[in-house]
Parts: C-alpha cells; structure tokens; sequence
C-alpha cells in the first residue's frame, strides 16, 4: 500500500491551509457549516500525518484493520451524533455501547484509536478529540483501500455520555427488510441514496456466520436457502458456515477483493452475491427504488465514489457537538472528570486484590 496520489492532495491542502490562514472554507465541505477542515490547522497541523502513519503501518499487517475503523466511525455517528460516544468504557456512571449488541464482540480498531489518540496527545496536547479521530480514521482508511478521498470537516467534541439502549435501537439488524433500512437511516436524516452509498461500505471487512447463516439453510422459516442468493456463492457460504455450526467463522463480505474499496460490492448484488439480507434486498426487493442506485453504482465506480464521500462527510455531520459543547477527552474510553477518580477506583481495587490474596495465603 503506497501513498497516493489523492492523500499527496489531501496533504498539501493541509499544508496550503496552513500558509494561506485565513482563507474562508469553500462551503462545499461541509453541509452544516460548523465544522471545518481546517480546524486544527494552527493547533495541530500535524494532526493528519500521525494519523495516516499509524494507520498505514497498523494496516501492512492488518488488511482489515480500515474496514474495521470505517465501521466504528458509523456506529459512533448513528448513537447520539459523531462524539466517541461508542468509545467510552463501562464505568460506575457508564453504560458501555461496546456491550449492545451490534457491538458486543464486534468492534474493532479500539486499540488503534487510542494509540492515535496518543500519539496526538504527546504532538498536541489537550486539543484533538477523539470524535475527530475517528472521522479522520475512517478518511484515511478510504484512502489507504484504494477508495476515494475527501476533506474530513473538523471541529467535534467528545460526549460526556453514552447511550447503550439507544445503540440497540438505531444500529440496523442484518435482517432488516428494504423499509426497516430506510427508517432507520431517515432517523439520521439519511435518505435512500446514502443508504445505498453507505452500504457500499461492505465492500470489504468480514461478517460472522451467525448474522446471515439463516440465509443458508432456514431463511424466513421456510427450511430452505434465501432465494435471492446465488446457488454457486450459497455452496461456497455453506462451505464456510456450517449448518449448526458455531457460528464464530467470519467471510469476507466481497468474494472478489476482500480488502478493497472498490465497486464490486454492487456488482455482486447485481449477480445476487451479498452477503447479508440488508445488502441484497437493495437490488432484489421487486420494484424497489434502491435497485437503479446499485446498477449506477455497479456500472460506474466513480459515481459511487462521488457519493461515498458526499454520504460520508453528511453522516460525519450527524448531531455533533461544537462549541463548548461536550469535551476534548484525554483519554478515548474515559470522560475526564471520572476519569482520575478511575484510575483511583483501580488502584484501589488493585490493592485490595491483592490484599484479599495475600490474607488468603
Ligand atoms: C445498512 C445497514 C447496515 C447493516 C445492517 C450492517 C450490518 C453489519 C454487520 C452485521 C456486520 C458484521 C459484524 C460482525 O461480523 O460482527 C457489518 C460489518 C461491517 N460494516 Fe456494516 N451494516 C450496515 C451499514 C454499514 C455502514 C453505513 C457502514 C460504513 C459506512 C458499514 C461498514 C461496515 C464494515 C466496514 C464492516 C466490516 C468490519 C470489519 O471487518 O471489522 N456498515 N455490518
Ligand atoms: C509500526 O508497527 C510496528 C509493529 O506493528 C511497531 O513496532 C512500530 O513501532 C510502528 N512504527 C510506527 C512508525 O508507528
Ligand atoms: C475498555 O474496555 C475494553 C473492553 O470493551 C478493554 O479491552 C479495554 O482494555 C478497556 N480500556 C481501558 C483503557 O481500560
Ligand atoms: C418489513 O418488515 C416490517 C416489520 O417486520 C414489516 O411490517 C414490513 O411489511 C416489511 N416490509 C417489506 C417491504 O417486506
Ligand atoms: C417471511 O414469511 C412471511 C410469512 O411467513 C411473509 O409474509 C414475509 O414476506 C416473508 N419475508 C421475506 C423477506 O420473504
């Protein structure tokens, strides 16, 4: 994975950014005004190399790992806005979202973020927040999958709290139907061409077997394989996921370049070859209006791009807070003000571990 063309622009923007202070924001950024690209300019202007750096390493290694932070940075927006909301821990005022269930042994990239998070903390303190980290995350991760670019807008702050119930809510299931997907990206103030655009997201990463293996066998109770899936790809899934089996396996979600952002997600729901019910149903729900958006998408890679990034920048914009609103965290999985008082509670709980062992013995 080398650095290309597109981030060398995003980069010299940056740096243009930097020497032409003062330079009003094209508006086109950003549908909503208070954020900007350029918010870390003078702050932090280093800010989008050490992210790129860490994640152009991290992803040597491990060819998931952008997928896995695209993710995160979607299921921070749709819980109460873009606030890291998703990264904060359980705790005795928290109720961790990292336990609902779309994202109880899901997640990951946790570990990344944080070591981003310290890498800005050591080059600017007290500045970057952890919201941002993951919109920028999820920019550099487009980029280094060989998928489009965009000016990542700028400027969110960290919530004070998290909302376990409201991530079971809002987060889709992998069998919603056509209408379940709509709703519950009209919530968001989405519309059917994000939900289009933004499901192009599964063009890489993988799934586990237990969230579609009722497709293979028993779809809809009917004792039979879901009929919109291809009979060639069915063999090969049942391959992968076997009938009782634990359901732990994880398949890539694009047979054909399982690690790169590219347009072949629609063309395989074109050949009935996605991979979970919420990705089929937008090319095989009879009439449906989603099913010419795929075979733009499928037929044009450049329009799916150009409304990746459209889609992306609008859901990066969801309920964010500004302002003096929220906080700069310190630390990703921890709101400030508990956090001392923490670190304290462990400590604590350390000694009197230990303690408790040592009167055992
Ligand atoms: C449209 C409704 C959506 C549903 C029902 C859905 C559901 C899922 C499910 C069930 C998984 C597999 C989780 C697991 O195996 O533990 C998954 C993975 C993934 N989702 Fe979605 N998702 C949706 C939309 C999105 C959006 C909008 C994005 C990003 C823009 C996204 C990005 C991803 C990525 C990249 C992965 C793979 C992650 C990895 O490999 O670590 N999804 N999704
Ligand atoms: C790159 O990753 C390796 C381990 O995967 C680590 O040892 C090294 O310090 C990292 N380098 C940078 C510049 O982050
Ligand atoms: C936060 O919780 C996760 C598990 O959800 C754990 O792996 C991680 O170590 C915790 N982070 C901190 C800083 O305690
Ligand atoms: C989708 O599912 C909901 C709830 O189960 C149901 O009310 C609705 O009729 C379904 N829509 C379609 C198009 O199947
Ligand atoms: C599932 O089965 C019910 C009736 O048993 C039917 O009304 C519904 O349309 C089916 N859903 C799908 C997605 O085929």
């Amino acid at each position: 994975m080398k650095m290309n063309f597109c981030l060398l622009i995003a980069i010299a923007l940056c740096f243009v950014a930097v020497v032409l202070r003062g330079l009003p924001v094209p508006s086109s950024f950003s549908s909503k005004p208070q954020l900007d690209p350029l918010f870390y300019s003078k702050t932090c202007p280093q800010l989008p190399f050490i992210v790129y750096q860490i994640l152009w390493n991290v992803s040597k290694t491990d060819h998931r790992m952008p997928a896995s932070l695209i993710r995160l940075h979607f299921h921070d927006c749709f819980v109460q806005g873009c606030d890291a909301s998703v990264l904060l821990n359980n705790t005795a005022t928290i109720v961790s979202e990292q336990g609902a269930s779309p994202n109880i042994n899901s997640l990951r990239g946790l570990d990344v973020v944080n070591r981003i998070k310290t890498a800005v903390e050591k080059a600017c303190p007290n500045t970057v927040s952890c919201a941002d980290i993951l919109a920028l995350a999820a920019g550099v991760s487009s980029v280094l999958t060989r998928g489009p670019c965009w000016i990542v807008p700028l400027g969110r702050r960290d919530s004070l709290t998290a909302n376990q119930a409201l991530a079971n809510q809002n987060l889709p299931s992998p069998s919603f139907n056509l209408t379940q997907l709509k709703s519950s990206f009209a919530v968001q103030g989405l519309n059917t061409n994000d939900l289009v655009a933004l499901s192009g997201a599964h063009t890489f990463g993988r799934a586990r077997c237990s969230l579609f293996v009722d497709r293979l066998y028993n779809f809809n109770n009917t004792g039979k394989p879901d009929p919109t899936l291809d009979t060639a790809y069915l063999k090969e899934l049942q391959k992968e996921c076997p009938k009782n089996g634990p359901g732990t396996n994880r398949v890539n979600f694009d047979p054909t370049t399982p690690d790169i952002l590219d347009k072949n997600y629609y063309s395989n729901l074109q050949v009935k070859k996605g991979l979970l019910q919420s990705d089929q149903t937008l090319f095989s729900t009879p009439g449906a209006d989603t099913i010419s958006i795929v075979n733009k998408f499928g037929n044009n890679q450049n329009a799916f791009f150009e409304s990746f990034r459209n889609s992306m920048i609008k859901m990066g914009n969801i309920d964010v807070l500004t302002g003096k609103k929220g906080e700069i965290r310190k630390q990703c999985n921890f709101v400030n003000k508990k956090s001392s008082e923490l670190d304290l509670a462990t400590v604590r709980s350390r000694e009197s571990v230990e303690e408790d062992l040592v009167s055992s013995i």
